[in-house]
């Protein structure tokens, strides 16, 4: 599948912000870090909060419910590393953030 246009534009979200973005039935979280642009599965494996809201820290997220952590990097969960969350690919063209959904790997610098 080829990148989707998210609509938003890089200089909306600042270094140390997240959004939720949807793309067609998907829920993307991402965040905006000092080492470059994570995408993941926004919805918890647990019980489905909005991983975008979570507390970003040494390159995890804590979910806002129950506090699982999962690395923005691949996905897995650190309280329980059988669990992980979708991460994807992440492209700045010309300003624009793209996101492939069936790419992993959730940094772009
Ligand atoms: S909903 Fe995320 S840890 Fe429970």
């Amino acid at each position: 599948m080829p990148y989707i246009d998210t609509l938003l534009k890089l200089d909306e979200i600042a270094v140390g912000e997240s959004r939720c973005v949807k793309l067609g039935d998907a829920q993307v979280g991402l965040f905006h870090r000092e080492e470059g642009l994570f995408a993941i599965d926004n919805l918890c494996p647990h019980r489905g909060a909005p991983l975008h809201d979570g507390f970003v820290s040494d390159g995890q997220v804590t979910c806002p419910w129950h506090q699982w952590q999962f690395q923005l990097d691949d996905g897995i969960c650190r309280n329980i590393p059988k669990v992980r969350v979708a991460t994807y690919a992440v492209e700045v063209r010309d300003g624009s953030i793209w996101i492939d959904l069936e790419q992993e790997g959730a940094k772009q610098s």
